[in-house]
């Protein structure tokens, strides 16, 4: 066969393509480019080559794990500081990262989430409270508000540890201290290693922000260890578990590092699926009479019950269309093993980091047709999503490093947005609001303001 170049925007000498990607919203930036130049492109920054995998053809060649796999780079390998080889920022092939997938897997599997279902709701209820008590006039904003329950919900669940954050003024220290970390996380690979050293305030806060987090999941340990209990949360998980494998069990340094990943992947990726979701379905107003029919059918005024979820399917179909247009981790990084050829064509030297474009690959026309751009959750309804090619949908990343946190998400926003639609109707505060983006770690919609009515008939 023959090989054919990679694509690359022209770029500059020496610098390559740095300024075609805007610090502010790198995401944006590789669509934006996606859209011009196709299923694949090369980037160069600074001599270091990066290539951007747009399509799901192509996508299904990189996740092949025999020949590819996880690449930590950029951010990722920026929070290694704090989580080291905890399971979202390992490299491949850390023991570590074996041992606690091993622990945990069972933890993370349906019958302990189901389990998780009273405490989820007691923060969930604590979400429904705060708007009922804001009122019908009140614009609010509904990622802040998701970003307190994804956070609140990891700690209760996760480590029986009450954050709080409904019920603080403001930004509660930890989640301030995280924010912060993550925002300079995602800072630094841009910046020049000497103007880094000269940034002492930055550099001071980065580290009084680790020590703080890593602090308070010390004291959670200790306060377990000190205090047994027998419940099934993530933390006896971990502080009991035998890896069957090795035999070994997780340090309390890794148990640590684990509970603070759990705490980043998990609130503002669940937080953005709940934002976007309530975005795609105000914005379709055919959507949201069928979601608000079926909930009321289902649910009706009753608490919301386990037996409730798989019932609720064009809900469901939502949330998977939501995720398809506008997945929170808007891509997935992965390099092979040795030289390769995609596409038949296309050559990757060993080691090249590949970007799985997973917000461009939902959005093929050759998997979803000419209409990839609407919102429409009937395309995800009747066994069409389980029917859709391999790696066609990527919003919970591929193979063994894909998101062992999807059952917790899925029923968290299950149970989120069943709740919020039978008890308040959703309109934009304003009427013209257009979607944009905030970029961080994750995607999320940005200056979106809601306002939640209370429902008087199911009330
Ligand atoms: C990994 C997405 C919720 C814990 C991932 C990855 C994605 C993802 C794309 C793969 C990252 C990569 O390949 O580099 C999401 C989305 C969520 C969500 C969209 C919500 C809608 C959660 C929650 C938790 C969690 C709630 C924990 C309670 C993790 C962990 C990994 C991971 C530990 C690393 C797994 C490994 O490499 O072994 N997630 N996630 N996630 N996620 Fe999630």
């Amino acid at each position: 066969s023959t090989l054919v170049p990679i694509p690359q925007p022209p770029g500059y000498p020496i610098i390559g393509n740095i300024f075609d990607i805007d610090p502010e919203t790198p995401a944006a930036s590789f669509e934006r480019i996606a859209a011009e130049y196709g299923e694949i492109y090369m980037m160069n920054f600074i001599g270091n080559k990066v290539i951007a995998v747009n399509s799901q053809k192509l996508a299904e060649e990189v996740c092949d794990e025999r020949r590819f796999h996880k690449s930590v780079a950029n951010a990722l390998e920026e929070i290694r500081v704090l989580t080291g080889d905890a399971l979202f920022t390992a490299y491949h092939g850390e023991e570590n990262w074996g041992i606690a997938h091993r622990i945990l897997l069972p933890a993370f599997g349906p019958a302990s989430i189901l389990g998780m279902f009273d405490e989820m709701y007691d923060i969930l209820s604590q979400l429904v409270l705060k708007w009922e008590r804001f009122g019908p006039k009140h614009a609010i904003d509904p990622a802040d508000d998701f970003t307190r329950l994804a956070f609140d919900t990891i700690a209760f669940c996760a480590m029986s540890y009450r954050l709080n954050s409904f019920y603080t003024e403001g930004v509660p220290p930890f989640v301030e201290a995280m924010g912060s970390f993550l925002k300079e996380a995602g800072a630094r690979p841009q910046r020049p290693g000497l103007v880094q050293r000269m940034m002492g305030k930055s550099n001071a806060k980065y580290e009084a922000d680790q020590k703080k987090m890593m602090d308070l999941a010390r004291a959670i340990v200790e306060d377990r260890r000190a205090n047994p209990s027998d419940r099934k949360d993530l933390l006896n998980a971990m502080l009991n578990g035998k890896d069957p494998v090795t035999g070994k069990a997780l340090t309390d340094l890794s148990i640590m590092q684990q509970m603070i990943t759990f705490l980043i992947a998990g609130h503002e990726t669940t937080s953005g699926l709940l934002s976007f979701l309530i975005y795609f379905v105000i914005s379709n107003p055919e959507v949201y009479a069928k979601l608000r029919a079926e909930v009321d059918a289902v649910v009706g005024t009753d608490r919301i019950r386990p037996e409730h979820l798989p019932r609720l399917a064009y809900m469901n179909a939502a949330m998977r269309e939501s995720m398809r247009l506008k997945g929170t981790i808007p891509g997935i990084g992965v390099k092979p093993m040795q030289d390769e050829v995609i596409g038949g064509k296309y050559f990757i030297p060993k080691g090249t980091h590949i970007f799985v474009m997973a917000s461009v690959i939902g959005r093929d026309p050759a998997v979803y047709g000419d209409d990839a751009n609407e919102f429409k959750p009937e395309r995800m309804l009747d066994g069409k999503f389980e029917a859709l090619p391999p790696k066609a949908w990527l919003p919970f990343g591929s193979g063994t490093r894909a998101c062992i946190g999807r059952a917790f998400a899925w029923q968290e926003a299950q149970m989120a947005i069943a709740t919020l639609f039978q008890k308040f109707d959703f309109r934009f505060a304003d009427p013209e609001y257009k979607l944009q983006i905030n970029e961080t770690l994750t995607i999320k919609p940005k200056n979106l303001r809601i306002y939640a009515i209370p429902r008087k008939d199911t009330t």
